[in-house]
């Protein structure tokens, strides 16, 4: 049966400012104490009548660059409605010649190129030291079920985009692309993939306690080809409004799917709820 609240939210990135393909319910700019979020967010109502919220990673006329986002106050305003699993969407680069450009993937893992520049813990300067734990970042067992979702909602759209799955996705800092020795050591070092947005989205999450996924979008192959010349805008820009069309359409199902499951669905929407329980440091008694 389907939840009235907002359980599920969804992060649109390059390419993806609205589910158009949902009917539109209202929009809400929640204020939260690490300011407001990138854009207002959308509630969007399934043929279910299930809701969603939706927000705009880099706002909704793609204004705010990877390094300069509200990171923190997008999580906490998807947490204010009530959303306890967070499904993102992310343009990132290929490493990899199986993973082409218009091929969707579920990372697995993730390696912190970011610079020091963003802010990465709730905690920050509140006088509460807290280790998330983060081998795994992102919630596993929803990972294993989106991969079926996902793939369902695929065939069901028929353009033959592939999904991989288990793959490692290298976060840099941007704006600018990588270098070619960059590119090539990415590879060496076993990522698959490379972006700029997720992280700290999947650490803040976890603070959270939001069950979280990321489905990557390949939109090119980096700089790492020998023969090839390195990823522009323009290349990246091409691509994008297919792998709009896909992800809207894969959100649909998915999330249609997610919150029509009853006590599973339930335990998946719950998956990170209690991580942060032992996380805190506290004096020894
Ligand atoms: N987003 C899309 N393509 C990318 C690339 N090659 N590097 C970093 N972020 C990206």
């Amino acid at each position: 049966m389907a939840s009235d609240k907002v359980l599920v939210g969804v992060i649109g990135g390059s390419g993806l400012y609205n589910l158009s393909n949902l009917t539109f319910v209202k929009e809400v700019t929640p204020q939260t104490p690490w300011g407001t979020p990138s854009s207002p967010i959308t509630i969007a109502s399934l043929p279910s009548g299930a809701q969603v919220a939706f927000l705009a990673r880099h706002g909704t006329g793609h204004t705010s660059s990877p390094s300069a986002l509200p990171y923190r106050a997008n999580i906490a305003a998807l947490k204010s409605l009530g959303v306890r699993t967070i499904i993102a969407f992310s343009a990132v680069g290929s490493l990899r010649e199986e993973i082409a450009p218009g091929d969707f993937a579920l990372p697995s893992q993730l390696i912190d190129r970011t610079k020091g520049v963003r802010a990465t813990s709730f905690f920050d300067n509140t006088g509460v030291v807290a280790h998330a734990g983060f081998g795994d970042p992102y919630s596993p067992k929803l990972g294993k079920w989106l991969e079926q979702a996902i793939k369902e909602a695929l065939a069901d759209e028929g353009r033959g985009v592939k999904l991989h799955t288990e793959k490692t996705l290298v976060v840099m800092e941007g704006p600018q692309f990588s270098t070619r020795a960059e590119s090539v050591m990415y590879r060496q070092w076993g990522g698959d993939l490379i972006g700029m947005t997720a992280l700290p989205e999947a650490k803040l999450a976890r603070e959270a306690e939001i069950s979280f996924a990321l489905i990557a979008t390949a939109t090119d192959y980096d700089a790492w080809r020998p023969h090839e010349a390195g990823v522009t805008a323009a290349e990246v820009g091409t691509i994008l409004r297919q792998n709009a069309d896909t992800s809207r359409h894969v959100a649909a199902h998915v999330i249609e799917r997610l919150l029509a499951l009853t006590e599973s669905g339930e335990a998946l929407l719950s998956e990170e709820v209690g991580s942060m329980r032992f996380a805190l440091m506290v004096p020894p008694k």
